[in-house]
């Protein structure tokens, strides 16, 4: 395992077999080699810098049913609420007074949210906040929508691809969306100009390493400025209610791995993460990533984007979530940034 991890270390890629043996070892040894080279191509390149991003969750509605994901439209359970122009103002400015200089506006596919309402918001935020970047996280749109939100101001565009194996796709999404859909948005909006962020769940049900390898493979074609993963975790009224979790070793291990293959990149350190263990957002930050993205989203609405189970930050005011991660990031040794935090490689 050694040799294979100083290998990717110093050519960042290895073969498909090589890729399998790191990836389904459990050796502590291979983990903590891995964790310390990964920590230092991050800090040889953003050194101990940690970037957040308010995030503010802008509806819960969502056209989709992906069978993974708590707000498909199927759930009927589903508390749903949207956020108006004026309470996602109201996000960024307690966001920009918190020291945020990249908003993430992030939501199920609404159709309430049209091209002119989101162009007007991103707009209004561009004019207000001319030092900030905008991130949108608003699923599959038309080119068209890309283009004129982009020109409205916008400057990155997070959609993880999910799974980049058509088989594995088809599991976990219905007939109606389909991988090569996916993938032709993210090629439209990397022409468009956006940075582009893009990823997948770790342990989600059915994924094999071989999966896992198509992941990273997409990847490397892509060649996005930001990569987000975390550990697939159940929720209680989809069909994967029952399905077990991603484990922590695991994705903590496909961290590593990112981070080796892409030693510029943007990573985040995923909510997702910090629920399935109380400090594992700090183990990602000791393993490669360089973001965080604590949520600004008002309290009231925060327990219905409920993405999976046991959801952290879910009773929390902006301010606090603030507080409390500046503490965990100085804590795992590292500062926050105040920042827009790009990428150190603007085309990767
Ligand atoms: N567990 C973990 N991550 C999930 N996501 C959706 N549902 C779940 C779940 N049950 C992720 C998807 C999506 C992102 C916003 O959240 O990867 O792209
Ligand atoms: Fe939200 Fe700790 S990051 S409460």
């Amino acid at each position: 395992m050694t040799e294979l991890i100083e290998k990717l270390y110093r050519t960042c890629d290895l073969s498909g077999s090589e890729l399998k043996s790191l990836i389904e070892t459990d050796d502590e040894e291979a983990a903590e080699l891995l964790r310390s080279r990964a920590d230092e191509v991050r800090q040889r390149y953003y050194g101990k810098k940690v970037f957040l991003r308010g995030l503010i969750e802008v509806s819960s509605y969502c056209r989709n049913d992906c069978l993974y994901c708590g707000i498909r439209r199927s759930n009927k359970e589903a508390d749903r609420y949207r956020l108006t122009r004026e309470q996602i103002m109201l996000c960024a400015e307690s966001g920009y007074e918190l020291g945020f200089r990249t908003f993430v506006m992030q939501g199920g596919e609404d159709s309430f949210f049209t091209d002119d309402f989101m162009c007007g918001v991103i707009s209004e935020l561009r004019g207000k906040y001319p030092d900030c970047a905008i991130t949108l996280s608003l699923g599959e749109r038309s080119y068209e929508s890309y283009r004129r939100m982009k020109e409205a101001g916008a400057d990155r565009y997070l959609l993880r691809h999910e799974a980049a194996s058509e088989e594995l796709y088809a599991k976990l999404h219905p007939a109606e969306l389909s991988l090569s859909h996916r993938k032709q948005c993210l090629y439209d909006l990397r022409s468009l100009g956006y940075q582009v962020g893009s990823g997948f769940m770790v342990g989600a049900p059915f994924q094999t390493t071989d999966d896992l390898i198509a992941d990273l493979r997409f990847l490397q074609d892509l060649r996005p400025q930001m990569i987000g993963i975390g550990p697939f975790v159940p929720h209680h009224s989809t069909p994967f209610a029952e399905e077990k979790g991603g484990t922590l070793a695991l994705t903590l291990r496909l961290l590593g791995i990112l981070r080796l293959m892409f030693p510029k990149v943007l990573l985040p350190a995923t909510t997702a993460l910090g629920t399935i263990a109380p400090n594992g957002r700090e183990l990602g930050l000791r393993t490669g990533c360089n973001v965080v993205m604590p949520n600004l989203s008002p309290v009231d609405v925060r327990k219905k984007y409920e993405l999976y189970d046991n959801k952290i930050c879910t009773g929390e005011e902006a301010a606090e979530c603030r507080v409390c991660l500046q503490r965990r990031i100085e804590s795992a040794g590292y500062e926050v940034a105040a920042e827009r935090g790009d990428c150190v490689d603007g085309q990767l």
